[in-house]
């Protein structure tokens, strides 16, 4: 009974929000019905965001409570406070201007690097490169709820809230308010930060299992992704700066040659086309700028499993079936435009047959190129 009349006090005083940022008359007393105590040292303000949220969602702070963020006093105000002028910024919200979505821009204050390597990636630009998809003229909530849910959307809103179609999204290329660029949540999820949670491949599963990007499906059909190690527990997924060469894993993941430094001495990164000698998801695969540093920087991560021998016959093997799915696409492409259904279709197959050849799946290669060679 006590909680209905003070959430319904709450809701009030939501709605009479001040319409900006400072202090609203009714904080101070609220805070004082709920005092969670909780196992976090945080700083003031944050403090005063448990007393209330703890008795809402109180899962949502026992999993921030576990993390490296909490131990560091990084709390739900060092995250959610907002910019009085963002759209995104819920006006008046007991004394603080605070906003749902937590940006790039927000986490590269603390963590710069990975800000800056996440921002040249082109996981940074996918929704910018659909932006102009037909779909999203012709209807913005099927755009929404299928492009936009991993190629992220514009998202538009005022005052905290949403004015169409765009938000909540939780894309990995999300264009934000602030202007920035971007979604960390993507991979790191809301309110985790274990290193042992994002280096799983799950992480990846979501959006590289479809028909554009077949890489889950193929990893787990090679050697590389087969699970007779994954009870091999010996290694810690937590350790900071992972790196092949000093841990007791043999299986590679796709954080490892995707994300973790190669070597001794080297960074991870947040921008995998660093290592990508290929662009391989198009109807004709081209080679990258400067491909041979970028092909030397992959092998580097394989050196550290395999003799140059094998790898190098990887390679040239990679390149021969691109050229060759390359071939039999200029043959069967319609490059009137008339047939962009067909041409998906010999997209996808083309895109099935090179990423069955990156990572190393027989079954893709194979029926990627039997489909191929009997379209007409
Ligand atoms: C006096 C109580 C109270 C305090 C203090 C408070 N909140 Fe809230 N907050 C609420 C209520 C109630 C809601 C609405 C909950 C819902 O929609 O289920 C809410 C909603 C939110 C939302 C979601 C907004 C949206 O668009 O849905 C965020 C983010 C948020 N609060 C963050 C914070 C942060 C960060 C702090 C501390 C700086 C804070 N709150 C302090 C009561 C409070
Ligand atoms: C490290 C930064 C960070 C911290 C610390 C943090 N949040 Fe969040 N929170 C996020 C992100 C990221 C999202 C996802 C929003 C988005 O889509 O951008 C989120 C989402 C939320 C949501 C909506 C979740 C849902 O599933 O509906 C609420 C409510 C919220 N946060 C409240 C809090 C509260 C309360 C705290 C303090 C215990 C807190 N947050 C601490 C980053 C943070
Ligand atoms: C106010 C500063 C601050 C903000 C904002 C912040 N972080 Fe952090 N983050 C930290 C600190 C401090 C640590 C602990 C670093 C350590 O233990 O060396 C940390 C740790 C992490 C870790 C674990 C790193 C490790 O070595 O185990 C990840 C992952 C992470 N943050 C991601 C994020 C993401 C994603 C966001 C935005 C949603 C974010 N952080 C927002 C300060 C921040
Ligand atoms: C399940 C997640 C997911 C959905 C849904 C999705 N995509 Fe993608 N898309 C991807 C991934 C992942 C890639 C990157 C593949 C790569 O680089 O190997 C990609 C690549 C692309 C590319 C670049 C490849 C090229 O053809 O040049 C385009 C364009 C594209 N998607 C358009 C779309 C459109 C339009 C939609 C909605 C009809 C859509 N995608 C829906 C995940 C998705
Ligand atoms: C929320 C969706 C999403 C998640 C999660 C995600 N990706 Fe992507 N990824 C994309 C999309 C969309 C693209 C295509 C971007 C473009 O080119 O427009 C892409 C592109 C890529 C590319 C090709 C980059 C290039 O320059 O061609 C690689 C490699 C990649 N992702 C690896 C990963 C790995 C490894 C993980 C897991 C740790 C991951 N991604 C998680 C959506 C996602
Ligand atoms: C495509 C998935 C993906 C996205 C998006 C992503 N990360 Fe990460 N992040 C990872 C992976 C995988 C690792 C582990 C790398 C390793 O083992 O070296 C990681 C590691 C980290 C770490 C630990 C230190 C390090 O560099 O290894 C921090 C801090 C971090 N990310 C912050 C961020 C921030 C901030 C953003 C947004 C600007 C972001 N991440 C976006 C996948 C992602
Ligand atoms: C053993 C190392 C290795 C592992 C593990 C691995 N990859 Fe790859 N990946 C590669 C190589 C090599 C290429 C092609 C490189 C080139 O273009 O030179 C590639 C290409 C890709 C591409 C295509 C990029 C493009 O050009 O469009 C995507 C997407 C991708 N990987 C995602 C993943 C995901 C997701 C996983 C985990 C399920 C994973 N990879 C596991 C080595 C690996
Ligand atoms: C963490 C260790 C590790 C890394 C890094 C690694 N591999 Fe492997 N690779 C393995 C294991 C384990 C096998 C399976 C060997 C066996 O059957 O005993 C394997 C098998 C292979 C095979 C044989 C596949 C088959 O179907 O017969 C090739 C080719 C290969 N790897 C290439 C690469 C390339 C290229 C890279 C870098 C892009 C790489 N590997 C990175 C561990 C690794």
């Amino acid at each position: 009974m006590q909680n209905k009349i003070i959430t319904t006090l709450f809701s009030f005083l939501l709605s009479v929000g001040t319409g900006f940022c400072a202090d609203s008359a009714g904080s101070n007393h609220i805070s004082v019905f709920e005092k969670y105590v909780s196992k976090a040292v945080t700083t003031d303000e944050t403090a005063r965001c448990l007393n209330c949220h703890a008795s809402r969602q109180i899962k949502l702070i026992e999993s921030w409570e576990k993390t490296k963020h909490a131990a560091n006093q990084v709390g739900c105000f060092e995250c959610h406070a907002a910019e009085p002028n963002d759209p995104a910024a819920v006006p008046g919200h007991f004394g603080f201007c605070v906003k749902l979505p937590v940006t790039p821009k927000t986490c590269g204050s603390c963590h710069t690097e990975q800000y800056a390597s996440f921002a040249s990636s082109s996981h940074a630009l996918a929704f910018d490169r659909i932006k102009n998809n037909p779909i999203r003229q012709a209807s913005p909530i099927v755009f929404e709820t299928t492009c936009a849910s991993c190629h992220g959307n514009e998202t538009t809103l005022k005052r905290g809230k949403a004015v169409d179609e765009s938000w909540p999204n939780h894309g990995i290329g999300r264009i934000n308010t602030d202007g920035s660029r971007g979604n960390c949540a993507a991979c790191h999820g809301f309110h985790e930060d274990s290193l042992e949670r994002v280096r799983s491949s799950d992480t990846c599963v979501a959006c590289h299992s479809n028909s554009f990007s077949p890489a889950v499906q193929a990893w787990k059909n090679s050697k590389h992704g087969a699970s007779w190690q994954a009870y091999a527990k010996s290694a810690d997924m937590n350790v900071k700066g992972f790196v092949s060469l000093n841990e007791p894993v043999m299986r590679p993941d796709c954080f490892v040659c995707h994300f973790a430094a190669a070597k001794e001495g080297h960074k991870s990164t947040h921008n995998p086309s660093e290592r990508l000698s290929w662009e391989l998801a198009a109807l004709k695969a081209t080679h990258t700028d400067n491909w041979g540093d970028k092909r030397l920087m992959m092998q580097e991560t394989c050196r550290n499993c395999h003799a140059s021998t094998q790898t190098e016959q990887f390679y040239r093997r990679l390149d021969a079936l691109v050229v060759e799915t390359n071939k039999i696409v200029e043959k069967l492409a319609d490059n009137s435009n008339e047939n962009a259904y067909k041409n998906n279709k010999i997209k996808s197959l083309a895109i099935k047959s090179r990423v069955g050849a990156a990572m190393m799946s027989p079954a893709h290669r194979v029926e990627a190129i039997e489909e191929l060679l009997e379209q007409k």
